[in-house]
């Protein structure tokens, strides 16, 4: 028996499935471990791409390079999608700037709280972690099978819901507008603006993703601190490269592109 059998699905039978082939269903589950193991798990059974679940709460959630999520009861966003894009493995670092496009994009619109993408895609509110995402990849024996973005944004979380480490380093946004969020309906946003970029890219390619993603950036133009073999380098973030590569030029003079890892703002 699958082991999301028996947590409680809702609002799957009002949905339909797009013609793009988009699904745009959103399974509404009570505790899991974590929203990507559920996604992996329907994508799996062939869920159709466009397929969300999001939970009231995980007990594992995951963050990117093995650290943990916080992710208590009804108080965010903790939701994971399966995307099934025919793109060759090698470009799913696009999907990441994507999915922080849409992200921001939907919050500003939806809350008026100003987030700044940090690059990849964390979002950021006056420096403070407001949300998080992560991409996972299943490959095949033909390439990529599928991606499951996975979105924790922090909405109603207070200063005391956060453990003593995270107080400083996150926000959410209740902490930034004074005003409690209706998750689904976010989560919902999230989603629809998600499908539009999605169709965007896949049929124009990077370019406007791109463009949408340094007008919200909070990177470009700033010093960075880079982990490099060589140990730290501080350097300028100057642009995106045209397949997606962060362009940064270091102190020492070389020019540095980027596409995953981790940068620090200085
Ligand atoms: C990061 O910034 O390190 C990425 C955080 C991603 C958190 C989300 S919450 C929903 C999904 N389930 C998880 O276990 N992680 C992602």
């Amino acid at each position: 028996m699958s082991r999301y059998e028996n947590t409680f699905f809702q609002g799957e039978e009002a949905e339909e499935r797009r013609p793009s082939g988009w699904a745009a269903i959103l399974r509404r589950v009570d505790t899991v471990v974590s929203t990507q193991e559920a996604a992996k798990e329907l994508a799996e059974q062939g869920a159709p791409e466009g397929t969300a679940v999001m939970a009231e709460e995980q007990t594992g959630g995951r963050g990117r390079q093995g650290r943990r999520w916080h992710s208590p009861k009804g108080k965010g966003i903790w939701m994971s999608v399966v995307l099934r894009p025919s793109i060759p493995l090698q470009l799913t670092p696009q999907l990441t700037l994507l999915a922080g496009a849409a992200v921001c994009s939907a919050i500003r619109r939806e809350t008026g709280v100003e987030a700044g993408i940090k690059w990849p895609n964390d979002l950021l509110v006056n420096g403070r972690k407001l949300c998080g995402i992560l991409l996972e990849s299943c490959v095949g024996p033909s390439g990529l099978q599928y991606t499951i973005a996975g979105i924790g944004i922090s909405a109603n979380l207070a200063e005391e819901d956060y453990p003593e480490e995270l107080r400083k380093i996150g926000t959410s946004l209740l902490i930034e507008s004074g005003r409690e969020t209706e998750r689904e309906e976010l989560a919902r946003a999230v989603l629809k603006e998600l499908e539009t970029l999605y169709g965007v890219y896949l049929e124009q390619g990077l370019d406007p993703i791109a463009a949408l993603w340094s007008e919200q950036s909070v990177t470009l133009g700033r010093r960075v601190m880079l982990r490099t073999p060589e140990g730290p380098q501080e350097g300028t973030a100057v642009r995106l490269e045209e397949d997606g590569g962060l362009v940064v030029l270091r102190t020492d003079g070389e020019t540095e592109t980027l596409y995953a890892g981790e940068i620090a703002l200085i």
